[in-house]
């Protein structure tokens, strides 16, 4: 994606060939600081901080952690180790547990000498997939639009709301709600993103609308209050969102207040499709609000909004009266009945059990363990 004119990944190996690249979004969209990771710990902190974010970037970012930690002790108890503290850093996304376990299934069998390398070079394939795949949500997604766009007027934009910050700075490049959107604009088509600011922490606002402007695509930030006014107004022409984990029957866990947009959608006959990378798939959960752990964040997140200040400062500012009990539950469940289509690295799917084992038999979380065959 471009950043400041030039093309750059979301994580990257830095030139010691050992140590991981990251921006800290945390202080985004104000300051462009780069961080150093140098090894599972910093990484753990990282993904839980918020520094680095959304679920596929936590994914890859956690398997250079676990890379990291096999280069400076490659036993079998420090991969547990580190595994188990990767794991920890965040519930929800399932792309973390995913990109753990592919380093894991990669290095178990290999000799201590050989596993650091083996992960390293696992975790270099989790990018560059990710990015193949993100191209093919994109090339889906964007016939989706050119679709909408056949009907508009000469120059009309197609105008897409999205929820949260499933673009270029939540995967490794492109984004996965973002990627049709950067296509079909790239391809010349006219499109308006309409951005949630997305409270508590305003991914929308600070980093959504900073990738987009990077890349020249416009786009209006609005409450997150906004969506169901605009949809009711004909403004809307259709929402892409992201995902943190889908079920086996299509459920959608994505970013708090993702369900809310998705029933004034359906209510409005808006389109609500999700850009959703397979390992953000989990077959072993059916019904996403039962089985999907829910990230519970700190209060202040809900009590205080953190901005430039007028002094050129960041600042953070507190928005409740001393005291108030507050809660943040930074997740919630669409369900399948409400998703128009999953579009997937192998095509605009149903959000149905059957569309997604027809389209991905061979996906990891399929296999049943060895104890469970028959
Ligand atoms: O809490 P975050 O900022 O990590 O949540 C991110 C989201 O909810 C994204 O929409 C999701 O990870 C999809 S990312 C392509």
């Amino acid at each position: 994606m471009k950043f400041g004119g030039i093309s750059t990944r979301s994580v990257w190996r830095e030139p010691d060939r050992w140590s991981v690249g990251i921006l800290d979004q945390t202080l985004l969209p104000w300051r462009i600081a780069r961080l150093k990771l140098r090894n599972d710990a910093d990484a753990a902190h990282a993904i839980a901080s918020m520094q680095t974010r959304g679920a596929p970037l936590i994914g890859a970012v956690a398997a250079y952690g676990l890379a990291m930690a096999l280069r400076a002790d490659s036993s079998d108890e420090n991969l547990h180790r580190a595994y188990a503290k990767l794991l920890a850093a965040r519930p929800t996304a399932i792309n973390l547990k995913w990109a753990l376990d592919e380093i894991s299934a990669v290095v178990r069998h290999l000799p201590a000498s050989q596993r650091a390398e083996a992960a390293y070079h696992r975790a270099d394939a989790i990018c560059d997939e990710d990015v193949a795949i993100n191209t093919a949500i994109g090339q889906h997604g964007k016939r989706l639009i050119e679709a909408v766009a056949a009907r508009k007027q000469p120059g009309e934009p197609v105008n897409i709301l999205t929820h949260c910050n499933a673009g270029w700075l939540a995967t490794v490049d492109l984004g996965t709600a973002t990627a049709p959107i950067y296509l079909a604009h790239d391809a010349g088509i006219a499109v308006h993103v309409f951005v949630d600011e997305t409270r508590p922490r305003n991914q929308g606002a600070s980093l959504t609308a900073f990738e987009l402007g990077q890349h020249g695509v416009p786009h209006t930030v609005i409450a997150d209050n906004a969506g169901g006014h605009l949809m009711r107004h004909g403004r809307i022409d259709m929402v892409i969102v992201g995902s943190d984990r889908t079920t086996g029957r299509g459920d959608v866990c994505n970013k708090i207040g993702t369900y809310l947009k998705a029933l004034a959608a359906f209510d409005n006959g808006v389109p609500f499709y999700v850009g959703l990378p397979s390992p953000t798939i989990d077959f072993s959960s059916d019904d996403g609000v039962a089985d999907i752990p829910i990230e519970e964040r700190s209060g202040a997140e809900v009590s205080t909004v953190t901005g430039r200040t007028e002094a050129g400062g960041v600042g953070i500012v507190t928005v409740v009266p001393d005291g108030t009990p507050v809660e943040n539950p930074a997740f919630d469940v669409t369900p399948a009945r409400l998703v128009t289509g999953l579009i997937t690295e192998r095509g605009v799917l149903a959000a149905s059990r059957e569309a997604l084992e027809a389209a991905f038999p061979d996906h990891p979380s399929l296999r049943r363990p060895p104890e469970a065959a028959a």
